[in-house]
């Protein structure tokens, strides 16, 4: 969804501003820049989670704000807890009015919990989705939602493939016929991360899916993609004639990918302490940005030449040796330390860790890209818990200008010109550069251009999940990871995984909470005579 035009049907809402739709029905708004999605029921699984309570819901309450839902629409929670049809709509209520970080319209929520049911029982029990395909039949009838489905398995990963298995035995999976949805109802799933915990079960579950599904119906979803300034990075690299010559080794020296939190691990410690850092961000939301970053420009903005693109360039990710995860890879766990203002535990104190935990909260990695474009250009990534602050960003560094003009000036040294890409917070793009500061002599001074989204645009209502529901919706797959991909994310940290297993277990905690993290994740880059941009020391 465009923020311009959510932020219009916010402001005509404001206004009361609705357009005509059936006389019994508060009407959907209307978006003067796209179309709503076409009919279609939404069956959750994990209904009753944390991401549907928090993202799932609040995002289709946005979506139905912003006039992209049709009216043709249903909901179906699936999940084991007992709950009515009545229970389940009062719940959403208050999940969407506890969770949407503005004022709901209560005819606009009364509009999408009339149209929510719920279904509950065991995802192993066939029983639960011979339930399930009566509710859907029912929609079909009740809501128009003319047989098209999207499946979120919002649930715990081992789940994932049982649950398409049901799905497809209770004839629920398959869009009938050969050639797929073009005219026949859609039957598309919407897979959560994690997405398998290495190589070889991302495989097992690829192939699992793919012997129900085909590819175009499967949605890997990586939440790093519904953001808008990860959208941008595409946009912005391609649709202006000012980067895309210089975006190459003659020009860029190094980039850096910093995905830093300040929060610790926030009472997951059971999941956290089996994946850590690496699993847990690297294959995923780290090669999203590098990928966006790195890539050859599409033909167009179609979902397979975009994502071919993408593959192509985490396929040219020179794969790590066991020398190199030796002297390009660090990690680190955090101690206690002081965090936004407040004393935090060490990891290993936390709940559900092991006391004596080897996992690693921290990853800093050195990598290349060797292709042509890219070959020598050193790609440094990092990602960290109870970190300094929150900032999650790209810097590309330009190469600097020869010195000789300046050397009888006061000037002994030129700064790199750095573009910075910030995802998050404060979301924008920052250039920076030298010029000449005002008065008789040459000397020169560090200056920025900015960009930010907000004093742009506005704010617009959004739990980051809305687009890509939206997109599901449409059947558009450009923002979601094909099978491949999330396999090459998996071969670019295999080695990584190997080599850390084998080695004893390190000498943690060796950062406190609060830095920036390990010693050895500065001296990465040090040992180039390179430092990280710690944003705001
Ligand atoms: C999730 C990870 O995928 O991404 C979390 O499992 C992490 O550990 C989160 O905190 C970060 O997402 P965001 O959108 O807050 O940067």
């Amino acid at each position: 969804m465009g923020k311009k035009a959510a932020q219009r049907t916010k402001r005509s809402t404001a206004k009361g501003g609705r357009t005509a739709a059936a006389k019994d029905e508060p009407a959907l708004l209307s978006n003067p820049f796209a179309a709503p999605a076409p009919p279609a029921a939404i069956a959750i699984f994990g209904a009753s989670g944390d991401l549907t309570q928090r993202k799932l819901l609040p995002a289709l309450y946005n979506l139905a704000a912003a006039g992209l839902l049709n009216e043709s629409f249903a909901v179906v929670g699936v999940a084991r807890a007992e709950l009515s049809d009545s229970e389940f709509r009062r719940k959403i209520g208050e999940d969407v009015r506890t969770y949407c970080t503005h004022e709901c319209d209560s005819r606009l929520l009364d509009w999408l919990q009339r149209r929510c049911y719920y279904v509950s029982g065991a995802f192993e029990d066939q029983t639960t989705f011979a339930k399930l395909a009566k509710v859907l039949e029912q929609a079909d009838t009740r809501h128009g939602t003319q047989g098209n489905r999207l499946y979120y398995l919002a649930t715990a990963p081992r789940y994932f493939a049982p649950v398409v298995r049901a799905l497809d035995e209770a004839g629920l999976a398959r869009e009938d016929g050969e050639g797929g949805s073009k005219g026949r109802p859609a039957r598309r799933v919407i897979v959560e991360k994690p997405f398998g915990t290495d190589l070889e079960s991302a495989r097992a579950l690829n192939a699992e899916l793919a012997s129900v599904l085909r590819e175009e119906q499967i949605y890997r979803i990586d939440h790093y993609l519904g953001k808008e300034t990860v959208q941008n990075i595409l946009v912005f690299r391609f649709g202006n004639g000012l980067f895309e010559p210089i975006w190459n080794r003659q020009y860029i020296d190094n980039v850096e990918i910093t995905v830093a939190e300040s929060l610790g691990i926030e009472g997951r410690g059971g999941y956290y302490d089996t994946a850590g850092a690496l699993r847990d961000m690297v294959p995923n939301h780290l090669m999203q940005l590098l990928s966006l970053v790195t890539m050859e420009p599409p033909t167009s903005f179609d979902a397979e030449a975009v994502r071919e693109e993408k593959a192509k360039a985490l396929r040219a990710v020179q794969p790590f040796t066991p020398e190199r995860v030796l002297t390009h890879a660090v990690r680190g766990q955090y101690g206690a330390g002081y965090v936004d203002g407040e004393d935090v535990p060490a990891y290993r104190s936390e709940p559900k860790v092991a006391p004596r935990s080897s996992t690693e909260t921290y990853v800093a990695l050195e990598m290349s890209v060797d292709n042509w474009r890219w070959a020598d250009v050193p790609f440094y990534l990092r990602t960290g818990k109870r970190l300094k602050r929150r900032v999650s960003e790209i810097a590309i560094q330009f190469r600097r200008p020869p010195l000789l003009l300046f050397r009888r000036t006061g000037v002994e040294h030129l700064a790199r010109n750095v573009l910075v890409i910030r995802v998050q917070p404060d979301e924008g793009i920052t250039l920076s550069f030298g010029a000449k500061i005002p008065g008789p002599n040459v000397r020169m001074g560090n200056v920025a251009m900015d960009f930010r989204y907000e004093e742009h645009f506005g704010s617009t209502p959004s739990t980051g999940y809305e687009t890509l529901l939206y997109d599901c919706l449409k059947g558009d797959a450009t923002l979601f990871q094909r099978a491949d991909m999330v396999e090459s994310g998996w071969s670019i940290v295999e080695p990584l995984l190997a080599v850390w297993k084998a080695l004893p277990p390190r000498d943690f905690p060796n950062y406190a909470a609060g830095t920036w993290g390990p010693r050895a994740g500065d001296e990465l880059l040090e040992r180039s005579g390179r430092r990280w941009r710690n944003p705001e020391d």
